[in-house]
């Protein structure tokens, strides 16, 4: 048969029943693709691995979430949905309850959503409203909203998409055949998706399905970096908008994934998040989104300051590290167009194309 999606993968590990009706897109089991270029030059003792959410079915790691909290919704009889998003939240829910024949309404910061998700929860219908603040005063309202409405919370602090999430943990040890990599680098926004990740390491530990966890990275940008000030910051900034989060969700339990861990949350600039985007791109032939470049800026910043001189490799001589590659390039066309080089414009004549890659004089024209 071909492949069901995550939940009939991972189905013993997640909540549903042998009559649930599961909505699925066929999501997960996203490639881990070697960072042959990158992970050396970053540091010589790195192995670099990029889990490519971004080839999730709407582009996003949203969709472990939503196949497991639509899936649930629907069991549970509701006819809607509702979420605040930065965007990737608002894709996948539209397409899943598209999916599911329900109703969808998505709560976006006005102007502040990356255009490739704004058409995704428009051409899925979802109802789409713009909120004149920011992520965290929608996901208050939302909240507010589904405490007293017959309409289903799916942000990430609903529990079934923390469960469908944890599915990436498994992957990534089933994918090494039962080793935990040393270190795992993520960005983290609401902070559901590193919550997730450690509840499905700590799982598969439980399971004995591995003996060791991964120290979690996480990377905020450092216009809303709350959980590395240690304090809410009210208004949230970074190119990044994914991540443009001044108060989040899951802090606590962001917080206790990296101490369980012993790993760090940092946080990294536009510039650094930026150059790190372009360098995926341009070095390995993978194109991500801002945000989910985060994690490889990260990265970047903690090799220079020393921090990987302290640790010793699980296995081989290397450090091994996964990087969750979050949602694709393509989300956010601008942010790609504005950091790369313009595009050259010519009559339709050999010479001039000759001339515009510099071979007018190779060829003897
Ligand atoms: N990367 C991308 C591409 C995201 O869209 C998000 C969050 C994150 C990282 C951070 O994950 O919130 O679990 O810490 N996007 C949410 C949204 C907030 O509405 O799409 P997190």
């Amino acid at each position: 048969m071909p492949y069901a999606g995550l939940i009939e993968r991972y189905r013993e590990y997640l909540p549903v029943g042998r009559n649930t009706r599961i909505i699925s897109l066929c999501e997960g089991s996203t490639p881990m693709v070697l960072a042959h270029n990158l992970g050396g030059a970053i540091h010589p003792k790195l192995e670099i691995w990029l889990k490519y959410e971004g080839l999730n079915p709407t582009g996003s790691f949203k969709d472990r979430g939503m196949t497991m909290a639509i899936t649930k919704a629907v069991e549970e009889g509701f006819q809607a949905v509702m979420c605040a998003s930065t965007g990737n939240t608002s894709a996948s829910a539209a397409a899943y309850a598209a999916r599911a024949g329900i109703k969808c309404v998505v709560l976006i910061p006005d102007g502040k959503i990356a255009f490739g998700k704004l058409s995704q929860a428009m051409i899925h219908g979802a109802k789409v409203i713009q909120v004149k603040g920011n992520f965290d005063e929608a996901l208050t309202l939302v909240r507010r909203i589904t405490e007293t409405q017959p309409i289903a919370l799916v942000n990430s602090i609903n529990p079934f998409r923390i469960q469908g999430q944890k599915t990436g943990a498994f992957e990534i040890i089933d994918d090494f055949d039962g080793i935990a990599p040393d270190f795992q680098a993520m960005p983290v926004g609401n902070a559901g998706n590193i919550t997730a990740y450690w509840k499905g390491y700590k799982e598969y530990r439980e399971v004995g399905k591995v003996n060791s966890l991964p120290r979690m990275l996480g990377f905020q940008a450092a216009g809303s970096a709350p959980i590395v000030l240690g304090h809410p910051v009210e208004k949230p900034q970074t190119f990044a908008t994914a991540i443009r989060i001044g108060n989040p969700a899951s802090w606590a339990s962001a917080e206790a994934a990296r101490d369980e861990s012993g790993g760090v949350i940092g946080m990294v600039t536009d510039h650094e998040i930026r150059r790190a985007y372009e360098m995926l791109a341009a070095t390995e032939g993978i194109f991500c989104e801002p945000a989910s470049a985060s994690s490889i800026a990260g990265l970047v910043k903690l090799a220079q300051n020393g921090y990987f001189e302290e640790h010793k490799p699980r296995t081989g001589d290397r450090l091994r590290v996964v990087c969750i590659l979050t949602g694709h390039g393509l989300k956010d066309p601008d942010s790609a167009i504005k950091s790369a080089e313009e595009p050259v414009t010519v009559e339709p004549k050999e010479e001039e194309i000759l001339e515009a890659i510099g071979l007018l004089e190779a060829a003897g024209v």
